[in-house]
């Protein structure tokens, strides 16, 4: 789907499709800054899911009747929207899971059953969330591998330097994300792909923190395993979704066994079906695909060009506002950088600062962000986090700006 800047970008019109934007926090207007946790969900999105549970749910790939072919339709046709939104060259590339942490557990999984072996090594990034280290560590030590890591500098970027020392024969495939959680950098994927595939080594790309800010298109990329969660773009939670390429997904073996992946069962013998099903055991989240599509819709026509205009924009506003605050010191100051940021004030535990925070109706992460070795480089037990979605506006900076400078005061 070709998704194109909507002139006219009308922020408080957009706030407006957001129901929960319009409601209140400890008694004050919601200003909601973490974003990457989860996002807020449009109208369209609460419509398309209220509307397919009354009027067409059934199960889908089962029955003979109208209800179950028209649930399946829908199912079928959010797989097509999907895949036109990161330009996957076939729909059975698009893998529906619960979330980016299955997509990468499944990745992890049966990669590691088919292609690791003792001695091999799996490459992932000082700055991978927690659900982009545990499954390779769970990979590597079922089968004697060992998980290397491309180190991190001050400004939160990848050492790139490090990286192609890290990139040896024995790498079997690398790991990593393409925006980070907690610093906000963009890492340099394409380039990260490029070199891997110089050696034969296959990538998988974290796309959760990516997909709700820029366009990404998995075949300019070349990635071979792209994940990312609907619930951060706008969509419901527990849909996600993993692309492979054909020719790794046809040579992973299942992940789960169940209903929908089998072609044939005996007790001597399953024989699987065909992607994607191979890869989709049991009644799937219909809809959660149902609303994952309608969020779709709902990004192209707001338009990636502007959402990234806007949220520039709120990035370099925000930071330079924030500089007012006395003693502030901020975790990632990538060249590149994605509108979330992390900083911490004096010695105030991060706790302690969103907890006031909270009650001035300021809704911010706070602690290690399930990115704790991450926190061990930078010595600190986490921070406080504002990430910012295209429907934030420069009000929500401002009230942080004015709720850290007073939870500052009543805390030093
Ligand atoms: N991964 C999500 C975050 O960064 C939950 O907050």
């Amino acid at each position: 789907m070709a998704v194109t800047a909507q002139k006219g970008f009308d922020i408080e019109k957009l706030r407006s499709d957001f129901p929960l934007l319009q409601t209140n926090m400890n008694g004050k207007p919601i200003a909601f800054l973490d974003s990457a946790a989860s996002s807020q969900k449009p109208n369209s999105v609460l419509q398309a899911m209220d509307t397919y549970y009354r009027e067409k749910h059934a199960n889908v790939h089962r029955g003979v009747y109208q209800l179950s072919q028209e649930a399946t339709a829908a199912y079928e046709n959010a797989r097509e929207l999907v895949k036109g939104f990161i330009n996957a060259p076939s729909a059975r590339e698009v893998i529906f899971v619960r979330g980016c942490t299955e997509a990468i557990n499944l990745v992890a999984a049966t990669f590691g059953r088919r292609f690791l072996m003792a001695g091999d090594e799996v490459l992932i990034s000082a700055m991978e969330h927690h659900s982009n280290i545990v499954p390779w560590q769970m990979a590597c030590e079922n089968k004697g591998a060992t998980l290397k890591v491309i180190p991190v500098n001050e400004k939160g970027e990848l050492v790139m330097d490090e990286f192609d020392r890290l990139l040896t024969s024995k790498v079997k495939i690398v790991a990593v994300t393409h925006v980070s959680n907690t610093l906000g950098t963009i890492n340099p994927v394409r380039e990260i792909i490029e070199k891997a595939h110089a050696k034969d080594i296959p990538v998988l790309v974290d796309g959760a923190q990516a997909i709700p800010h820029m366009q990404v298109d998995v075949q300019e990329l070349d990635a071979d395993f792209y994940a990312f969660s609907g619930h951060k773009m706008f969509g419901p939670t527990g849909i996600g979704v993993l692309y492979g390429k054909e020719e790794w997904l046809n040579a992973l073996p299942p992940y789960q066994g169940g209903g929908e992946m089998i072609e044939t069962v005996t007790f001597e013998k399953t024989t699987y079906n065909e992607l994607p099903h191979k890869f989709e055991a049991g009644t799937p989240d219909i809809a959660g695909t149902v609303g994952l599509g309608a969020a779709i819709e709902y990004i192209g026509s707001v338009g990636y060009p502007a959402i990234h205009a806007h949220e520039a924009e709120l990035l370099d506003y925000a930071t330079r506002r924030l500089q007012e605050v006395e003693g502030i010191r901020f975790i990632g100051t990538a060249r590149e950088k994605a509108s979330v940021i992390s900083f911490l004030v004096g010695g105030i535990h991060p706790y302690d600062l969103g907890t006031i925070l909270d009650k001035l109706g300021i809704a911010v992460r706070t602690g290690h962000h399930c990115t704790q070795p991450l926190m061990d480089q930078f010595c600190i037990p986490g921070t406080v986090r504002a990430s910012f979605a295209f429907y934030n506006n420069k009000t929500d900076i401002d009230r942080l700006v004015d709720g850290v400078k007073r939870a500052v005061e009543m805390l030093r």
